[in-house]
């Protein structure tokens, strides 16, 4: 008997050491192993990526001191610790395109050290490198695009060491119907997203085709690891259009509300940069917004799963700045690893709940304020769509700090345009009711 319960053991544990063997050589890439180099690209964006990008402070006066000095401060500040990675530049890095060898070069007043020695400087700080083109003939800002280029670009991209590429949809529209437009669109895009993947480098893949082609259907297809849902958001609270740019923060979180099933791991939608912190002193306008807009900004970003890419100038945050951008409690929600963005599940009165599932069976919420004056709100479970029988510990992102146990309603004043978020953890059944407190009150 002794002698069979050997031989079974020592069976249980070769088929340990033989599975784990075969799981190890799953997981290894071999060379022209498409599907797991796809899946590798896909992993890039696991999260919603989180960075910094240079159009909305510094538009077409970006230059490689700007560059330098914001990878200093991105680890200085801490916000390197809370995970912003990519520093991108964004349009009119361009000096122009060599006649005779086809390569892009930099503008060489701005970046008279090359992009190559700017990228190996970002990484020297532990961070990724970005940068900005476009699948047009020329670019937003009139420098010249990718546009049959598509190879030689990711190519050259690949050797300056760029870890994100975004790419841009200006210039494109002379060559499609209406009706072809979209298809047009996932050619270009596919075009580039090969030739990023062909170059062997993980280039994380940004598209800015800004909503009107549908890209949150075929955005992942051609290899993008995010799109844009909508125009450019410039510093305002509301600026209620659509069909170009400028956009406020409200136009853009409603139009990316409706998309929620199109965004998750390996792909995001994006509502933009944030406009945190710009205080309307940014190459982009509008008139600035309020802390509690920009906080307000942040938050819902966060709920929406939305990339990350900050929009100020961090070299010279201000404490409120620093404040919203360095809430790491609120960026947890936004990297939950289930990766789902929050909908829309009560609108009343210009109040708005939010709901986002978490792993760990937890719920990030969030109320929200449109109206031009404060409110109160108190809601049951079952009008947020939670489970009226459950318990939960309620955390405040803002505050951050508990507020005790909730077995029931919700409640919170909001002022003009703020939003507040709680985290929503399982609590056990309470034993003794008369302690469980309603949110808000205070505990002994
Ligand atoms: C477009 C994009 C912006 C920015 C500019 C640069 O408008 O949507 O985010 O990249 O081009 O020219």
């Amino acid at each position: 008997m002794e002698k069979f319960k050997g031989i079974f053991i020592a069976g249980l544990i070769s088929i340990f050491f033989i599975s784990c063997n075969e799981k190890k050589e799953n997981t290894e890439a071999k060379p022209g192993d498409v599907a797991k180099e796809n899946a590798d690209y896909a992993d890039l964006a696991k999260t919603p990526p989180m960075g910094w990008n240079s159009w909305n402070p510094f538009g077409k006066n970006v230059s490689e001191q700007v560059i330098r000095e914001t990878a200093d401060a991105m680890a200085a500040t801490g916000l390197k610790d809370v995970g912003f990675r990519y520093i991108v530049i964004d349009d009119i890095w361009q000096g122009g395109r060599d006649s005779s060898t086809g390569l892009l070069y930099p503008d060489s007043a701005r970046f008279p050290s090359g992009i190559k020695a700017l990228a190996d400087y970002v990484h020297s700080k532990g961070l990724k490198f970005g940068i900005y083109s476009d699948a047009g003939t020329l670019t937003c800002g009139d420098r010249p695009g990718s546009y049959g280029y598509e190879e030689k670009d990711a190519k050259l991209f690949a050797e300056w060491g760029v870890d994100f590429l975004k790419y841009d949809y200006c210039y494109c529209n002379d060559y499609a119907s209406e009706n072809n437009d979209y298809k047009m669109a996932m050619e270009r895009y596919k075009k580039m997203g090969d030739a990023l993947k062909s170059t062997g480098r993980p280039i994380l893949f940004s598209i800015c085709e800004w909503g009107p082609r549908s890209p949150w259907l075929w955005g992942k297809e051609v290899g993008g690891h995010m799109w844009r849902t909508s125009y450019d958001v410039h510093d305002i609270w509301d600026l209620p259009r659509n069909e170009s740019s400028p956009i406020g923060i409200v136009t853009s979180i409603d139009v990316v509300s409706n998309l929620d099933r199109f965004t998750g791991p390996g792909g995001w939608n994006d509502p933009d940069m944030l406009v945190v912190g710009l205080n309307n002193t940014g190459f982009i306008k509008g008139g600035g917004c309020n802390d509690i807009e920009y906080r307000t900004q942040m938050s819902m970003w966060c709920m929406l799963a939305a990339p990350l890419m900050v929009g100020c100038d961090i070299r010279n945050m201000n404490e409120t700045t620093k404040e919203i951008l360095l809430n790491k409690d609120l960026v947890a929600i936004d990297q939950d690893s289930l990766g789902k963005q929050g909908i829309r599940v009560l609108r009343k009165d210009g109040m708005e709940v939010w709901k986002k599932p978490l792993s760990g069976n937890r719920f990030a919420i969030a109320f929200f304020n449109r109206n031009s004056t404060s409110k109160s709100i108190t809601t049951e479970f079952k009008s947020i769509e939670l489970d009226s029988a459950a318990h939960y510990n309620v955390y405040d992102v803002w505050k951050h700090k508990p507020l005790g146990a909730s077995n029931g309603t919700l409640s919170a004043s909001l002022q003009s345009h703020e939003c507040q978020v709680f985290v929503l953890s399982p609590a056990g059944p309470p034993t003794d009711f008369t302690k469980n407190k309603r949110m808000g009150e205070q505990q002994e």
